[in-house]
């Protein structure tokens, strides 16, 4: 294990990013005992000039928010605020990284005396287009002193450009100054608990291998739903719709994880050259496999264009060309201001050949991850309905978090990767080939759509999203159940 001096550097410390996800998510972990006082100090770096006070003023309200902050949350509030300093200065020039950078030797010395580690993290809450700047500015004035050792390492964010051009174009940028090695591009939904589970789930059970492919499987769905709209984001999402936020990481990245082939190890390598290969593998989108939306109201916001194109919904159809999956539909499909909020993957497996139960009209075997909320597992099947006559009725083996392991919190995305950042693991973080194929499945669709060549549909703020989403879902061989709905057990 390393010890020796850890500066954490939150670029971009007062914008929204910042404060909502980074700064909390490393108060967590400094309530856990994985930022140690005497190892760690945090700075903020920005262009607005405040004071360390005035930043700490800033986070404080957000550190607690949801959980109701006990005597000894507030107590740890005031420790970790006093690890954060303040330095502000511009994205493009030199004198406020050199600034930054002799702030963070001093901590260093001070701590290590000679021969402690030098371990630099700078964490870019910032937008896409300062990054080539900042990493610049880091790799001149700001590395790890190399006779102390240690590393230096940057996390970035999506939006990692906006097609595959832009988004190679950055790459190569940041590639110029930085290893692969100490590139962190984040997925949040790769720090989410269920997941992480997805590889453990598939791989370490019996059950699972022999039906995991098209001899058993149907179709795929992999789903994304908000209750609410756009708010406050407008002009950011204008520029970049659903698919961009949601479906080209998000959804991708779960994709990966559920149609990959068993990797050689646990390596973050060996795992990441499966993804690769699974992405390499999709087909061109076809237009008649792809529904757009955009909710009635959105264009209301003065900060999105009267005229907007942008789709706030989508479904696209996946199909990947491999000995596993050919001929089964991944049926990707998120949007924002539905009727629920939910994220959640839906396997739906085959007819039972030469039935005699006349099943059909019950339902179809499903194994549903349910990522989040109440997050669970659970298999959708058919069973004897209890009683004296011998009819069926659906059921579920249902494995659901909050009962099964009661007592026990899972941990936020951000709090787990921002561990692995630290610890050197990025298993759970996208490399670069990876998002070149991710982006190489949907820029001729986004183009497109760029261009005006095609349009989303209008739909009900609170609804289910366009008709002929649903449309296209049962075109793709998806059989709804009727009669039969799942409920999270209540504890
Ligand atoms: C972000 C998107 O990446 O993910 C947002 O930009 C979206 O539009 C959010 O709301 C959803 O994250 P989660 O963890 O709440 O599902």
């Amino acid at each position: 294990l390393e010890n020796g001096s850890l500066s954490i550097i939150v670029l971009g410390a007062s914008g929204d990013l910042a404060k909502k996800k980074t700064f909390p998510a490393l108060f967590n972990l400094f309530q856990q005992g994985f930022l140690q006082p005497n190892e760690v100090h945090i700075f903020g770096y920005a262009r607005t000039k405040i004071s360390d006070d005035e930043l700490r003023n800033r986070i404080r309200g957000y550190l607690v928010r949801d959980k109701g902050a006990s005597r000894k949350d507030l107590e740890d509030v005031t420790k970790f605020l006093q690890l954060i300093k303040y330095v502000s200065g511009s994205y493009d020039t030199e004198e406020g990284f050199r600034l930054l950078d002799k702030e963070i030797s001093e901590t260093e010395v001070l701590r290590n005396g000679v021969d402690g580690l030098s371990r630099r993290l700078f964490y870019l809450a910032l937008p896409p287009s300062v990054y080539p700047s900042v990493c610049r500015m880091i790799r001149h004035c700001c590395m790890n002193k190399t006779d102390l050792g240690g590393w230096t390492r940057i996390v970035v964010e999506k939006p990692f450009g906006k097609d595959l051009e832009s988004a190679e174009q950055l790459s190569t940028q940041i590639g110029e100054l930085f290893e692969e090695s100490q590139i962190y591009r984040i997925d949040h939904y790769l720090g989410k608990e269920l997941v992480q589970n997805l590889l453990v789930l598939r791989f370490a059970n019996r059950f699972f291998l022999p039906l995991w492919n098209r001899d058993n499987i149907e179709n795929v769905q992999i789903v994304f739903r908000e209750d609410f709209g756009t708010e406050g984001r407008g002009g950011y999402f204008d520029e970049y719709g659903i698919i961009r936020d949601i479906i080209q990481n998000h959804l991708l990245q779960v994709l990966c994880l559920v149609a990959m082939e068993k990797p050689i190890s646990l390596k973050p390598e060996h795992i990441r050259d499966e993804k690769v290969k699974v992405l390499q593998s999709v087909l061109p989108i076809e237009d008649d496999e792809v529904v757009l939306g955009q909710y009635d109201g959105y264009r209301d916001d003065p900060t999105v264009p009267d005229h907007s194109n942008t789709p706030t919904f989508s479904t696209v159809v996946l199909r990947i060309h491999n000995e596993r999956w050919e001929g089964v539909p991944f049926i990707l499909k998120a949007g924002k201001a539905l009727n629920s909020r939910k994220a959640e993957i839906r396997v739906q497996f085959k007819d039972v050949p030469g039935d005699i139960f006349k099943c059909k009209k019950q339902g179809r075997n499903e194994f549903v991850i349910r990522l989040q909320p109440s997050e669970a597992m659970y298999m959708k099947l058919t069973v004897k309905q209890p009683g004296l006559e011998m009819s069926t009725v659906q059921s579920e083996l249902d494995l659901s978090y909050g009962q099964r392991y009661q007592g026990v919190t899972i941990p936020e995305a951000y709090e787990r990767l921002i561990l692995d950042t630290i610890r050197g693991d990025q298993q759970h973080f996208v490399r670069r080939d990876e998002l070149k194929a991710a982006w190489e499945i949907f820029t001729p669709l986004l183009h497109r759509i760029d261009n005006g060549d095609l349009k989303p549909l209008p739909y009900k703020p609170g609804s289910r999203g366009p008709a002929e989403a649903d449309a296209l879902l049962e075109k793709a061989g998806y059989v709804q159940t009727h009669g039969y709905i799942w409920i999270p057990p209540t504890l």
